[in-house]
């Protein structure tokens, strides 16, 4: 387990408090056509942490060809149709380059600046010269609106329980999915980043935003330089 990450509840949990069993019940949302509205039909996609694929799935059926990247072996024993790789994506270095690379949920959030330092130079080294890198940041009210819940339409309930400063700038997150049969926490460290502090470190491994995919600006595209 990652050093502030922590998760409960049934079958296995990822080194960031995921719990697999979870993210094989949670739908997709919107997410598949705000990436297919941003990037070229049919491109080569390298997904970082892509978890059991809930994403993945439904741009294999798009047509699109994914890569996809998680620490978690059990969450890739999920994944149908892509090619799956297994390590930290602070790491990872294929030798060869995408139209596009996905980090999603979050994860550019990471507490350590060293780890986000890591994961957007791994998005820089992986992306061709005229590719593009989504990534998806935090809504802006992500660590102030606590507690909040939200009963998703097919039936569980997601909680913000606290969001609690454990210094540097860095929050502890609560989380609960409760479902009638089941429930899981989550507890992972969090790093508010403003659109400066975002682009600034965009800057610092070489990227830069081309343009914010959706109005709240929790969407970017973002290209080399
Ligand atoms: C919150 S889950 C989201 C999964 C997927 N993107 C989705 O939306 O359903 C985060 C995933 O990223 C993986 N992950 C988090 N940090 C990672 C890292 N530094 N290297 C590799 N995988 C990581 C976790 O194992 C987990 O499967």
């Amino acid at each position: 387990m990652r050093e502030g990450y922590e998760g409960t509840g049934p079958g296995a949990i990822t080194p960031d408090g995921c719990a697999v069993e979870l993210y094989t019940r949670l739908s997709v949302g919107e997410e598949p056509d705000i990436v297919s509205a941003a990037v070229p039909a049919g491109a080569r996609i390298l997904e970082l942490g892509s978890g059991v694929g809930r994403v993945t799935h439904p741009l294999l059926e798009r047509g699109f060809t994914i890569t996809a990247v998680d620490e978690s072996a059990e969450m890739l024993e999920r994944v149908r149709g892509a090619r799956t790789i297994c390590g930290p994506i602070e790491d990872l270095d294929l030798g060869e380059t995408f139209d596009v690379v996905m980090l999603a949920s979050f994860l550019v959030h990471a507490g350590d600046v060293e780890v986000r330092r890591g994961l957007l130079k791994t998005c820089a080294r992986h992306v061709a010269e005229d590719g593009c890198v989504l990534i998806q940041r935090e809504g802006p009210d992500y660590h102030t609106n606590v507690p909040r819940e939200r009963l998703d339409p097919t039936g569980f309930t997601i909680r913000i329980v606290s969001a609690e400063p454990v210094g540097d700038g860095v929050d502890s997150i609560h989380a609960e999915y409760v479902f009638p049969d089941a429930t899981w926490t989550q507890t992972f460290l969090a790093r508010p980043l403003t659109k400066e502090q975002f682009e600034e470190a965009l800057g610092d491994a070489g990227l830069r935003v081309d343009r914010y995919l959706t109005e709240d600006g929790m969407w970017v595209r973002a290209v080399k330089g």
